[in-house]
């Protein structure tokens, strides 16, 4: 694999233990400024140094994350239709790949939707956005299953997913199901389970708990994060499934635990302190007792 590819691959996907914690806030494409969702630049600003990557649409990136992050971006390059109009399978590829490179992506992600009235449009398109990104090193994540009136069961995904992969998409996002592990099985790339619509915080930590058991590479999750009520204490949990190998029980506790010490004290100048303002997910984690490390990113 080509360096460049494989150096950004690996920002999404930590090397350190073949995890990858995504945090979604890309729903604005499609659904407009969605609940909780609404400012997008307050949303994401606690969150970002608690995700290993961020996906996100080129106008959110530039209107509302520092250029001085150093998460890396997974941006979204599909869009064209909107929950109200007639058919959101009807996306086109909307961003070129040099405004990709002028954003810095990490990654570039795109929807198919296998089995719509627009799967040839999307399948395609999928292919040749592979064949382009791959030309400048940059992984594509493919987006399967979004959609109401889409199947998620087993069957569906692994065709899904499948297919994704046999365009040459680098990471596969799709959704958790029952009998995952065979939609992992047959899929050659690592799957990535977004999160789906708001459920209880335990409910999403269990199924992000299911999700790594079943071979996912770890979640991009978006609503069951910042519909939260408390969206840092709710990411930190997640993350401790994800890179500390917490259980649902040892991260739902986590979640409380930080949820009952409240917000930290603000910082007065509002600038970052010295201990946040680390970059610290370069380090591996020093886990040598193979203890959950639930607390520390
Ligand atoms: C929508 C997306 C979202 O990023 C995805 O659905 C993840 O977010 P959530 O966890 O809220 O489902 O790709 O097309």
């Amino acid at each position: 694999m080509d360096w460049g590819l494989q150096n950004r691959l690996s920002q999404i996907i930590k090397p350190q233990d073949n995890r990858a914690l995504m945090l979604a806030v890309d729903h604005g494409y499609f659904l407009g400024p969605t609940e909780k969702l609404e400012n997008p630049k307050n949303v994401i600003a606690p969150l970002l140094k608690y995700c290993d990557s961020l996906m996100v649409t080129r106008g959110i990136q530039r209107t509302c994350v520092p250029a001085t992050t150093n998460t890396p971006m997974v941006l979204r390059v599909s869009g064209g239709s909107s929950i109200i109009g007639e058919d959101l399978s009807q996306e086109d590829i909307t961003v070129s790949i040099q405004d990709a490179i002028r954003l810095n992506a990490s990654a570039l992600a795109m929807s198919i939707f296998v089995g719509s009235k627009y799967e040839y449009q999307t399948v395609v398109n999928l292919g040749k956005l592979v064949s382009k990104a791959q030309k400048y090193g940059i992984p594509v994540l493919a987006v399967t299953a979004v959609g109401k009136e889409l199947g998620k069961d087993e069957r569906y995904l692994s065709l899904a997913c499948r297919i994704a992969a046999e365009q040459g998409a680098h990471i596969v996002k799709t959704y958790y199901c029952e009998n995952f592990e065979k939609v992992v099985q047959s899929c050659p790339v690592p799957i990535i389970v977004a999160g789906g619509k708001k459920i209880p915080e335990r409910d999403a930590l269990q199924l992000t708990y299911n999700s790594i058991k079943g071979g996912a590479v770890g979640v991009d999750m978006g609503r069951n994060i910042w519909q939260s009520e408390h969206p840092v204490a709710m990411i930190r949990a997640v993350r401790s499934i994800v890179h500390g190998n917490a259980n649902v029980d040892q991260a739902y506790d986590l979640y409380k635990k930080l949820v009952s010490e409240g917000p930290k004290k603000k910082n007065k100048s509002n600038k970052p302190t010295l201990k946040e303002s680390k970059k610290p997910e370069n380090k591996p984690t020093q886990n040598k007792s193979n203890k959950p490390n639930p607390t520390k990113k």
